[in-house]
């Protein structure tokens, strides 16, 4: 009799040891190590993947024949652009987002749209039954008999349900339900989402099936199994909002097919997810009139200028620690820009709390919000309201000084259209400004003092 190989898998990165460990040495989490059966086909495979039909010897870069990459435009343009200008065919997209979020109605959307199209599309779900999935399409309104669904949990089932239909484009809801019988680990485990996401992979490039792959995920933020999935796969996106909000974010964290900075913006509706075209007009929609603490900013998202509200409320603290709390953008950015008001403005914010929030459930990571961040702490400090019609940009260095930032007047032309009337923006920025902005003054500085100088 044949001994049965078992490993011990950390269930966060797939770190493997020959015993049972209390804290992974690899990633560092405490109690994540699971007996797993040793994998009839070693992970190797899904990184070695042979095309057939291709030429598998070396060859001279000059003599590789290039053709642009096929796509499949889904007509959701807000998904195509993330995507990087539709689906790549034979390309694996992971889709991750937190549970309830939407994933599954974006995709059925887009399965839909593509099925109209008359190109064949498989919807496989392993979390819902037929009919939970055929209310959620009725919801959203599918129409077309192209596209086919299926409630299964067995990878070889699956595949072999793929070769028979050949489905131009499927999905797979999730990841984590599908399981292998070849590997004897609980579904959602590391070992079974990795050996079917590389199946699929492998399926996938010789057939030049596109494939969605969702993903939930882990309350720490990263799709189960993170570093293996977002490894093998072509294109890893996020679905993000607040649930509290109606508005859903995607973004594309990797994309071998094209920008990583795209986001595409989508409102949940009651009939399904509706694109956005205009986000900034959402942002802003709600915003208070002449309140002290809010300012707009301008944060370049892609291709796109996104015109957010941000907000801040300095209040003195009734601890000792003065709190200083960031919601949508870097805590530790809010205080280094705390830190320059207090040394280079002489503001004193010792004894105050310091909260700064995005509105909307917005994210921004630009460095041209640092100055929106000063002004609108300043603002609620000095209790002066920023005039509604103002637009603030720039980045902010640790002398006080205000650096230019790039794409200055593709984000002019966007505060223009939506009717603004003032801009600060870098002095640098200012002197290469040659298009014309009719109603918009546009102010340039030079520091931070001179910033608060002109705004209050
Ligand atoms: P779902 O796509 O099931 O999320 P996920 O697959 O990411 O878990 O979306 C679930 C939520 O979306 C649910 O709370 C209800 C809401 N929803 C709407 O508001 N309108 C709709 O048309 C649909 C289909 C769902
Ligand atoms: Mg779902």
């Amino acid at each position: 009799m044949t001994k049965i190989k078992t490993v011990f898998g950390c269930q966060n990165c797939g770190y493997q040891a020959p015993k049972w460990l209390g804290k992974c040495p690899d990633c560092g989490s405490w109690n994540s190590f699971v007996e797993e059966q040793l994998s009839a086909m070693p992970d190797r495979s899904a990184r070695s993947i042979t095309i057939p039909g291709q030429d598998t010897s070396p060859q001279s870069i000059l003599a590789v024949e290039t053709s642009e990459e096929g796509r499949l435009k889904t007509n959701v343009s807000e998904f195509d652009r993330v995507l990087g200008g539709g689906l790549v065919i034979g390309s694996v997209v992971l889709i991750g987002g937190d549970p309830g979020i939407g994933k599954s109605t974006l995709l059925l959307q887009a399965l839909d749209k593509l099925a109209k199209k008359d190109i064949r599309v498989l919807y496989v779900s392993g979390e819902e039954s037929l009919r939970q999935t055929k209310m959620r399409a009725d919801r959203i309104g599918v129409t077309s008999g192209n596209l086919f669904v299926l409630a299964e949990n067995s990878l070889e089932k699956i595949i072999d349900d793929i070769k028979k239909l050949k489905p131009n484009v499927a999905v797979i809801d999730s990841i984590q339900t599908i399981f292998t019988l070849q590997l004897q680990s609980a579904p959602g485990s590391i070992s079974q989402v990795r050996e079917s996401a590389g199946k699929l992979m492998l399926l996938s490039k010789s057939t030049g099936l596109s494939t969605f792959l969702i993903g939930h995920v882990t309350k720490e933020g990263a799709i189960a199994g993170p570093r293996v999935l977002e490894h093998i796969v072509d294109t890893v996106l996020y679905f993000e909002g607040d649930r509290g909000h109606p508005y859903r974010i995607l973004r594309a964290v990797k994309n071998r097919f094209g920008s990583t900075n795209e986001i595409g913006v989508f409102e949940m509706k009651d009939g399904g997810l509706e694109e956005v075209a205009n986000p900034s007009e959402l942002f802003l929609a709600e915003r208070p009139i002449d309140v002290p603490g809010s300012v707009v900013i301008s944060s370049l998202e892609g291709s796109r200028p996104i015109l957010v509200e941000l907000q801040a409320l300095v209040s003195p603290t009734s601890y000792g620690m003065p709190r200083r709390t960031a919601i949508g953008v870097d805590p530790n950015r809010v205080s280094l820009l705390v830190a320059v008001l207090e040394k280079k403005v002489g503001i004193n914010l010792a004894q105050q709390d310091i909260f700064v929030n995005v509105a909307g459930g917005v994210r921004v990571e630009e460095p041209a919000v640092d100055l929106g961040v000063v002004s609108a702490v300043a603002s609620s400090f000095l209790d002066k309201p920023i005039p509604s019609k103002t637009m603030v940009i720039g980045e902010v260095g640790l002398a006080g000084e205000v650096r230019g930032i790039h794409q200055a007047e593709m984000r002019l032309k966007e505060a223009s259209k939506l009717g603004f009337k003032r801009c600060l923006l870098p002095r640098s920025n200012r002197s290469r400004i040659t298009a014309e902005f009719p109603g918009i003054e546009i102010a340039g500085v030079g520091s931070v003092e001179e910033a608060l100088e002109t705004l209050f």
